[in-house]
């Protein structure tokens, strides 16, 4: 089974060289594991409650799709996107809106720094505070039970706004008497570096002392590493490794032989401006091929936005169905559609009790009536063919409903189940990973039915 890791890159400012070590390459390592099915994706919509600059959020967002590319992000095998090009996400943004209590939000770090400095200034508490930045919580969760992630990979500055998420994922669960949402989990990456700047403190655009990936080139890289602030020893006296930011950033790049090697050299009295020197052509090795292949996609942006829309694509394929699927069950429906399943109050009741497997029918985007069956447990196991005609559908939930399990004829297709009726497939599972997990589901699906047929 594929794990789905999910994380948000916000775009403002331009990646520096702690971005480069302590998210983007971890995280384009871990999107080319096999178990994993990785969605990235960039949060320009947060980056709105952060800056008006119409410029800047332009540039950035530029700035940083080239980047990961360059960096070795393979969007064929990561769903890579802009959320702004996902109109789902501000859409589940609006219902999570009205199960969110407002006193969850007013318990967020960032609001509560907020009204804490305005009052410590003696303003109004809200003063300067935007709804947006108050609705940032929201808006995350929203990213991410778009998708039912299962895994969210964060700074340790995200985690309450992954518990948030959990909490407003199980508010709407509960709501609507069912489990629509995957609860996501907080992965904080413990392995991975943080860099010191040139100043000796966490490289952060906030001090102001980071050294640039790519902007400004090899020159640019050459001279901030240059800056590295360094102790007054002389050249011959022996320098201390553990306590210099030369020898961190190093070993971020360095193989352990080669540490070991930059650790004696130091010791041995190298003078700080050959090291510097040593560090950067360490630097450079890693970073030259990148920068190339960055400059080669920053002189045609018209292939990034090529790749984003792709992107855009896949993560809608997901997610169009979902918000289907929530629109429906909300009573967002079409009017002309049967009433087909059953109301909410009996749907709360019923999952409250006896926890049934159950029906929620739908509207594809062209129109077509369609349904899904989910486990008691709220697994999707089928969805149904498309019919332009809701009654049809209608009857043949009734058929699916009475059927049992005996009496199901579930044909195997690669890795998916299709149910067939008078020999017709009807209706087929989601792909599984692979043919364990199908058969696997196999079961769950005919215990479904048994149940169903049961209750008839
Ligand atoms: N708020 C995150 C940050 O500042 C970025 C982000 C937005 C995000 N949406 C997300 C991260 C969803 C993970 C999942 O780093």
């Amino acid at each position: 089974m594929q794990t789905r890791v999910l994380t948000g890159i916000t775009t403002t400012g331009t990646p520096h060289l702690g971005n480069y070590v302590g998210a983007i390459r971890p995280a384009v390592a871990a999107s080319r594991r096999a178990d994993v099915d990785a969605f990235y994706f960039m949060a320009d919509y947060h980056a709105l409650i952060k800056s008006d600059d119409p410029a800047r959020i332009e540039r950035s967002r530029l700035e940083i799709a080239a980047t990961w590319l360059a960096a070795g992000l393979d969007p064929d095998r990561v769903t890579f996107y802009r959320q702004s090009d996902i109109p789902e996400i501000p859409e589940l943004t609006w219902f999570l809106t009205c199960v969110t209590a407002k006193g969850l939000l007013n318990r967020a770090h960032a609001y509560k720094a907020a009204v804490d400095k305005n009052a410590a200034a003696g303003e109004d508490p809200d003063a300067g505070v935007t709804a947006g930045l108050y609705m940032y919580p929201v808006l995350m969760a929203a990213d991410i039970l778009a998708f039912d992630a299962n895994k969210v990979p964060v700074g340790r500055d995200q985690i309450q706004h992954i518990e948030m998420a959990r909490d407003i994922a199980q508010r709407f669960n509960h709501t609507y008497g069912r489990e629509f949402f995957v609860l996501p989990e907080v992965v904080i990456e413990e392995q991975v570096a943080t860099l010191p700047g040139l100043d000796g403190r966490k490289m952060s655009k906030s001090y102001d002392n980071t050294i640039p990936l790519f902007a400004g080139g090899q020159k640019q890289l050459r001279e901030s590493i240059m800056r590295i602030v360094t102790d007054s020893r002389g050249p011959d006296e022996p320098k201390d490794p553990d306590s210099s930011s030369l020898f961190t950033i190093f070993r971020a790049f360095a193989s352990e032989a080669e540490s070991a090697a930059f650790r004696q050299a130091l010791l041995d009295g190298i003078g700080w401006g050959e090291a510097k020197q040593v560090l950067f052509e360490r630097i450079e090795a890693d970073v030259a091929p990148m920068r190339e292949r960055y400059e080669a996609l920053m002189a045609r942006p018209a292939q990034i936005e090529e790749r984003l829309r792709e992107g855009a694509q896949k993560a809608r394929a997901i997610a169009t169905p979902k918000l289907a699927e929530l629109r429906d069950a909300i009573g967002l429906r079409a009017i002309v559609a049967p009433a087909a399943g059953v109301s909410q109050p009996e749907r709360r009741a019923a999952a409250k009790a006896d926890k049934l497997p159950r029906f929620a029918s739908f509207r594809d985007p062209d129109g077509s009536f369609r349904f899904r069956l989910f486990s008691a447990e709220g697994e999707e196991l089928l969805l149904s063919a498309p019919f332009a005609d809701p009654k049809a559908a209608g009857a043949l939930q009734k058929r699916i409903r009475t059927l049992g399990a005996p009496a199901a004829v579930v044909q195997l297709s690669s890795l998916a189940l299709v149910l067939e009726l008078d020999g017709e497939a009807v209706a087929s599972s989601p792909e599984y990973a692979d043919e364990q997990a199908r058969d696997d589901a196999l079961a769950r699906l005919r215990e479904a039915l048994e149940r169903l047929a049961a209750q008839e």
